[in-house]
């Protein structure tokens, strides 16, 4: 297993390229399956979940080429439409294939899927959804079984604006003659790529970005080259790690309307964040400020997803910080590991309190998962010493060089 070593204390400084958005490409490499002619995807990152992504469209038959951040796939050698336990395993995202893959054979076999171990991550949005487009599930022996010939246009509202059953009710419904909605939607900007994804094919899909979405369905869709928008959560790892540490950092790519939230948090830090033309400029001096209260929300509400980043400023914020996760229940798992690099913070179900120390000193520490292990790299940055983050693959699921592009920036971060 691998790991990095950090040796704290550098600030960053230069610039990077934000990679391709992680959630934007597997619900979109799922959406390739919705044609039989060629698909073009750009900006793909090269990351350990979408290396999985591919590996269960193999499985289903599908051929694709993975090049320079490239995907190239063949959908119309689509031949199977079962998701085996081993492979549903190592994602979550796989449950985004029942969508697609019942929109091409009108039947699918997925096991229930895996991911990072943030929590209960139930399917019951997706199933509840899917019924109510006339599929047939039976759920048994690990597995869901659906059978979408009797699918039919439908009225959906969501009981919570999940970003996955929302995509999977998406990815259906293009299949479906007439018009289907969905009330209640994920507002995330991925939705808005996959509808703009869909659209390039040659769907109708209108609403993306507000609560009420239209899908016409039944247009046959063609060939599409498309290029996936900018990853929000590596940008604002990033401007996280560059308040931290102070320094000067441009984004290249990167998409500042994504990331009020974020900003509007990190305001009374001493730093300041300029856009224009696809980039953020961040400086910031590495003065400290106060943060309040952080309570993750669906978009645009503030992103669970940088919750264990905001926790390392937390950590060493003036004064107290209030954090709450009202997503994921068990996502505090880097909490006993910030512990361990001298974090003052007590966690009582999903609300953990941070008392900002003068200075975090370098430990052994364990990533649980993926955001959590990018926390506990960004703490290593500013801890004095050297921290060592074992099981970087979690991290690796979602970032792509994030060590090399720290190195870039003047971080003192090997890989071993
Ligand atoms: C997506 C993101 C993930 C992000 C999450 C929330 C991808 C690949 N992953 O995950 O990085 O953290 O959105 O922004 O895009 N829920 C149910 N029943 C369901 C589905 C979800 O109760 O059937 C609950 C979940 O347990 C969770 C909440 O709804 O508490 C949000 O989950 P959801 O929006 O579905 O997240 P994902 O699509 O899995």
């Amino acid at each position: 297993m691998s790991k990095y070593l950090i040796n704290g204390g550098k600030p960053l400084n230069g610039e990077i390229n934000i990679q391709g958005a992680k959630n934007s490409v597997l619900p979109i490499l799922s959406a390739s399956l919705l044609t039989q002619q060629k698909v073009v995807i750009r900006n793909v990152p090269r990351l350990r979940d979408v290396d999985n992504m591919l590996k269960i469209l193999k499985n289903l038959g599908v051929d694709y080429q993975f090049e320079d951040n490239v995907v190239v796939i063949t959908p119309s050698t689509l031949s199977s439409y079962e998701i085996p336990s081993g492979l549903a395993r190592e994602l979550r995202s796989s449950i985004f294939l029942l969508g697609s893959v019942l929109a091409r054979e009108k039947r699918a076999k997925v096991a229930y899927p895996g991911g990072c171990d943030i929590g209960l991550r139930p399917i019951d949005l997706h199933i509840k959804a899917l019924k109510e487009m006339g599929v047939k599930i039976v759920e048994g022996g690990g597995y869901v079984y659906c059978d979408a010939e009797n699918m039919e246009p439908s009225s959906i509202t969501l009981d919570y604006p999940s970003v996955g059953a929302t995509e999977n009710v998406m990815l259906l419904a293009t299949a479906i003659d007439g018009v289907t909605t969905i009330a209640n939607s994920a507002e995330e900007p991925e939705i808005e790529d996959l509808q703009n994804f869909i659209n390039a094919m040659g769907g109708e899909v209108s609403g993306a970005g507000t609560p009420f979405l239209k899908i016409k369905g039944g247009k046959p869709l063609k060939s599409v080259d498309y290029t996936v928008m900018p990853d929000r959560i590596e940008a604002g790892t990033f401007i996280i790690g560059t308040v931290l540490t102070g320094g000067e950092v441009l984004l290249k790519g990167a998409r500042a309307d994504h990331l009020n939230a974020l900003f509007s948090k990190i305001q009374k830090w001493d730093c300041k964040i300029e856009w224009s033309g696809g980039n953020i400029l961040v400086s910031a001096s590495g003065k400290r400020g106060e943060l309040g209260i952080i309570e993750t929300k669906p978009y645009p509400g503030f992103p669970t997803d940088l919750q264990a980043e905001i926790c390392v400023l937390g950590a060493v914020a003036n004064g107290s910080t209030m954090i709450v996760e009202n997503l994921f229940e068990t996502r505090y798992k880097h909490i006993p590991e910030l512990q361990k690099m001298g974090a003052q913070v007590k966690v009582k179900d999903r609300i953990a309190v941070f008392n900002g120390v003068k200075e975090l000193t370098g430990a052994e520490v364990n990533a649980f998962d993926l955001r959590g292990g990018a926390g506990l790299v960004l703490a290593g940055l500013i801890a004095r010493g050297v921290t060592e983050v074992n099981n970087v693959h979690f991290i690796e699921r979602g970032y792509e060089d994030f060590d090399i592009k720290l190195r870039k920036l003047g971080a003192d971060i090997i890989k071993k």
